[in-house]
């Protein structure tokens, strides 16, 4: 499928989404999501797919939802609509690792959108921000929960209401990113990341997917029950004879997702 406002390159295993609107720093508009929430579909269905890589441009993983696309709007509008309750979180229905590369500015929904990532590898030059308020809005697409999760009440709320934004260095001390990198290796290292995570089980990468995610919804007992459940289910698997196997044989592991 022809996209105007993404590109999409599929390469040994991985797939990699890169948002493209550089006169509006990859603001997300519609179009934009509606083609995103579509290709994370694609990849998600296409079987030579093991993980996903999301990135921006040099200057903006993406400057946050479109503020020109919505100034105008009403309560009834919004509401009716469902602004941002639909394809702006298609993100989070994809079982395959996700990984966002973000260089420049993640602010607002560019923020929301790169936590909605399983993990974010940030270039220097990375800027991330929930400047809402200087909008007269809120944070719309899960900042106000994503970012607490992530770096504790204290940051959140200096973020969210003084607006400022935090760099990568202070980023990865808070946890909201996994790993800081020069901006000039910043693909380099988000695809030697994806391709260490292809050679994996698939069957266990979506494991690993739901465990953690499940620690954000539960009580620490049932995340624990969660997850030594899906440890044994493993036992059911191929993939784990073959695991166990090779490093007892001193030999590479060859998964079959099964
Ligand atoms: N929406 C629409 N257009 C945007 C945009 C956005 N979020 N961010 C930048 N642009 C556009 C600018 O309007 C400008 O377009 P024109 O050349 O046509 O005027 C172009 O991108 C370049 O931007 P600047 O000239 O402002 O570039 P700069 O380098 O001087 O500043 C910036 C960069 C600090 C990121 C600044 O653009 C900025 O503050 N952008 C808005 C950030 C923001 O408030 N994001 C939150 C949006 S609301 C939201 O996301 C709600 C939610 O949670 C769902």
């Amino acid at each position: 499928m022809a996209y105007e406002t993404i590109i999409v390159e599929v390469e040994d295993h991985v797939a990699v989404i890169k948002l493209n609107r550089p006169d509006a720093l990859n603001a997300l508009n519609s179009q934009l999501l509606g083609e995103l929430a579509s290709a994370l579909k694609d990849a998600s269905a296409n079987e030579k797919v093991r993980c996903i890589v999301l990135t921006g441009s040099a200057k903006a993983f993406a400057a946050g939802a479109d503020i020109k696309e919505m100034s105008e709007k009403s309560f009834v509008d919004v509401f009716t609509q469902d602004l941002f309750g639909n394809e702006a979180t298609a993100i989070l229905d994809v079982r395959k690792p996700v990984i966002a590369a973000v260089a420049g500015y993640a602010l607002g929904g560019g923020c929301e959108l790169a936590m909605m990532c399983d993990f974010i590898i940030a270039a220097d030059n990375a800027k991330f921000g929930q400047p809402e308020i200087n909008l007269g809005v809120v944070a719309g697409i899960g900042g106000t929960q994503r970012l607490t999760r992530a770096v504790g009440k204290s940051k959140s709320m200096d973020m969210h209401l003084t607006g400022r934004f935090m760099d990568a260095n202070e980023a990865e001390r808070a946890g909201i990113v996994s790993r800081v990198v020069p901006a000039k290796s910043l693909m380099e290292e988000a695809l030697a990341a994806a391709g260490k995570i292809a050679e994996k089980s698939m069957i266990t990468s979506r494991a690993v997917k739901e465990a953690v995610n499940r620690s954000f919804e539960t009580p620490l007992a049932e995340g624990l029950l969660f997850e030594r459940r899906l440890f044994h289910a493993m036992f059911a698997c191929e993939d784990q004879k073959e695991g166990m196997g090779a490093f007892l044989e001193k030999r590479a592991p060859q998964f079959r997702d099964r």
